[in-house]
């Protein structure tokens, strides 16, 4: 049976796009958050019934034409030997790189942590809903090992790291593209239909720091992911100017922020690769009538000139966002009256 969102990815285009959200399958959900008060997030993401129950659970309670796997970027810090504790103010490593550089001689790719992913996929994907597979990119992945939270917004620690470090800051990127080619080769051995790479905080570098260091690991680990004929989507969020060089052999689509104007992400991107996003989350939070105001007049008129293009938000769906307004955007997307 055909998928909007998977013939989308492949050029094939419906009445309407398709739509997914970041961060959809979470706390968002009424059902998602009666589970955490008998689990702790951790341990619904390492029980595969639980972590593919919640994989799902947005197709039912949201409307959307595509599952992302419910599971974290920092499993692979955790594969590679890092100690991770999921606090209230999210992630912290007991033991970040920027307090002992020595540690990194200690990290080794361990697959075997990552087996509960693959047992959660397995039972995910038997359905009709395509699911995405995904992993952090090498910067928003060093830039959690390096500094070992995510308080201080600007990494700074990770970024003293790398212009001091360049040796080290190699070699660690090497290390997490050859976990993450692994990692995403098993995702698809275990049934996902895309894959998306998130580098949530490109932004944070200078374009010529990005492109130098990162973007060839990038292309290493799309490499990997198309040659098994599964889809790439690229999220470098804040990399503004950097669409330009965003060219077929990055990606299939690449997601944009909420900060770029569509229209003129389409301009800068080049013609083959396909656009996904990119709504403010924080529209979710005003009234129904604003946000179909904005849909009609700012995102209508891009599916008749540019059906290549799946509809998400510039960025993970906000915590405290009111359900139903995700669930009416949702239908909105889904009348194809609003596309006409
Ligand atoms: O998108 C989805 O719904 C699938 C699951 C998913 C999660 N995290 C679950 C999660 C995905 C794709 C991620 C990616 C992720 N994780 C990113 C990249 C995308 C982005 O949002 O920028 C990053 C940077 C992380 C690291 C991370 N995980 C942080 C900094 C935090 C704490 C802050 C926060 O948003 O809660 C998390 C926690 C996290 N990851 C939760 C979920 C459902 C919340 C856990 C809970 O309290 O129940």
């Amino acid at each position: 049976m055909g998928n909007l969102f998977y013939d989308t990815l492949k050029g094939k285009y419906g009445e309407r796009p398709p739509v997914w959200y970041m961060r959809q399958a979470g706390r968002v959900l009424p059902n998602y958050n009666k589970l955490r008060e008998s689990f702790s997030f951790s341990e619904l993401m390492t029980n595969p019934e639980l972590a593919a129950r919640i994989t799902l659970m947005p197709v039912a309670d949201i409307g959307v034409d595509a599952a992302i796997l419910f599971s974290d970027i920092l499993t692979i810090p955790t594969a590679l030997g890092m100690e991770l504790q999921w606090s209230d103010h999210g992630p912290v490593f007991t033991n970040p790189i920027y307090k002992d550089l020595s540690s990194i001689q200690t990290f080794k790719f361990d697959p075997s942590k990552l087996s509960h992913v693959y047992k959660t996929l397995d039972i995910a994907t038997k359905g009709e809903t395509p699911v995405i597979g995904f992993c952090g990119a090498p910067f928003t992945t060093l830039c959690y090992m390096t500094q070992g939270t995510s308080q201080k917004h600007d990494f700074p620690e990770t970024k003293k790291f790398i212009y001091t470090e360049k040796k080290k800051t190699e070699y660690l990127i090497e290390l997490i593209t050859e976990a993450n080619i692994e990692y995403a080769k098993e995702q698809i051995k275990h049934g996902i239909s895309a894959f998306q790479l998130f580098d949530t905080h490109a932004g944070l570098l200078p374009l010529s720091v990005y492109k130098e260091l990162f973007l060839p690991s990038i292309k290493k680990i799309s490499e990997a992911v198309r040659s098994a004929g599964i889809p790439f989507i690229f999220f470098p969020k804040g990399i503004s100017s950097g669409l330009s060089f965003i060219t077929p052999d990055i990606c299939d689509f690449v997601s944009i922020d909420w900060q770029t104007p569509l229209l003129e992400a389409r301009r800068m991107v080049h013609d083959e690769v396909g656009l996904q996003g990119n709504i403010d989350p924080f529209l979710l939070f005003a009234s129904k009538e604003t946000i179909a105001e904005i849909m009609s007049k700012e995102y209508a008129p891009m599916f008749s000139k540019y059906p290549k293009w799946i509809i998400n938000l510039g960025h993970g769906v906000a915590p405290t966002t009111p359900i139903e307004n995700l669930i009416f955007l949702t239908e909105w997307i889904k009348n194809p009256n609003n596309w006409k």
